[in-house]
């Protein structure tokens, strides 16, 4: 297992990963018969919602001459490429027509595609589905279907009566996939990082204990009753027993991070996508559901400030970050602070390699471990 050589030094193919879904818009940014621009590892995107309001995603290039679609025209159904006109399917990306060709010229339309992507709307987000690269120069053809649907957040105990709110957050990080994903498991940085005066300061330090165990293409931090630093539980602490309160963390490839912590009847569930843009720039998105403070008027803003601010608090420190890595200095991942930012790139490793050999992928851990640290 390299060192933390690896953020910087990987190739693009193998610091982003393809052949998953990822977050691409707030789907409330996303209006009908129009078109948006996005950029999902290094791909740019034209992503729409047709008449009837279903998310679309082509590739932001006309395979004619390469003209980005998104300058185009849109009819609710067809996108026209403002170049030459002609016009693409929304959903498939299929060829409808060539202004330019006469009665006699038939040139098989229907064979021509405009790179089309899987897309869905799910809790708040429009999803794409990045599907590893065809053979180096191959153009576009009809689309795979994608096996798995795209992640959700898990709802608890939802009959038609039982309300649940959602939430967003997001923030763009000048630092590669990797920097933003180890970021967000680093339990160290919190009493620097994330100083309040009505939060914690620095001398609240103390030793913390904590049970992970391996699931598939990831980890998780076992059931346990949360930090006394955590913002929800914070909040959660009003309606139930500290003692009854219990969290659970999950990580999985290539970059969710599922949180989810139960009391009783209520529960607040968030997760978290670190998304490749670029080889050297990602966006964090929060999104989270809850079923509680319904009758608590600054509930959702009081949670939503809490969490911008430590977003932020990390976006800023990501910032100065990226200047130190500007030099490509050398870097180090120690025990156990460190140990999951160390699995992270272990997981990543073999997930590679499965798919290189074809073969079922070897988990890095062989069963439970405690971690201590101070945080
Ligand atoms: S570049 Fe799009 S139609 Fe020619
Ligand atoms: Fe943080």
């Amino acid at each position: 297992m390299p060192e933390l050589d690896s953020p910087q030094r990987q190739a693009p193919d193998s610091l982003m990963l393809t052949g998953f879904w990822y977050r691409a818009l707030p789907a409330d940014s996303v209006h009908r018969n129009q078109l948006h621009s996005a950029m999902l590892l290094e791909i740019p995107l034209v992503i729409g919602r047709d008449h009837a309001g279903l998310p679309f995603a082509l590739r932001d290039a006309c395979p004619h001459r390469g003209m980005p679609l998104h300058c185009g025209k849109f009819d609710g159904k067809n996108v026209e490429c403002s170049y030459h006109g002609w016009t693409f399917n929304a959903h498939n990306g299929q060829c409808e027509s060539i202004p330019s060709l006469t009665a006699g010229q038939n040139l098989r339309v229907d064979r021509i595609y405009a790179g089309s992507y899987p897309c869905e709307e799910q809790d708040g987000f429009i999803w794409v589905y990045i599907p590893d690269p065809g053979p180096p120069g191959a153009g576009f053809g009809a689309r795979e279907e994608v096996p798995v649907p795209a992640p959700r957040i898990e709802k608890f105990g939802l009959s038609k009566k039982d309300k649940f709110k959602l939430a967003y957050l997001t923030a763009n990080m000048p630092v590669s996939i990797d920097h933003g994903i180890i970021g967000l498991m680093d339990p160290a940085h919190g009493p620097f990082v994330h100083q309040a005066w009505w939060w914690r300061s620095r001398h609240s330090i103390h030793e913390k204990q904590k049970n992970f165990e391996p699931i598939p293409n990831g980890f998780r931090m076992s059931a346990h009753t949360p930090s006394s630093n955590s913002a929800p539980y914070k909040l959660l602490r009003l309606y139930a027993a500290a003692d009854s309160i219990t969290t659970t963390i999950d990580f999985v490839l290539p970059n969710l991070r599922t949180e989810t912590i139960r009391a009783g009847r209520y529960w607040f569930s968030s997760l978290t996508t670190v998304t490749p843009i670029t080889r050297n720039q990602c966006r964090i998105d929060v999104v989270a559901a809850w079923n509680i403070f319904h009758w608590l008027p600054f509930g959702p803003e009081l949670l939503k400030f809490v969490f911008a601010k430590f977003v932020e608090q990390d976006r800023r420190t990501m910032e100065l970050q990226a200047e130190g890595l500007k030099h490509n200095p050398h870097l180090m991942l120690i025990d156990d602070a460190d140990r999951p930012a160390k699995w992270y790139f272990q997981l990543k490793a073999a997930h590679l390699e499965a798919k290189r050999t074809g073969g079922e992928m070897k988990h890095p851990m062989a069963g439970p471990v405690t971690l201590k640290w101070r945080s």
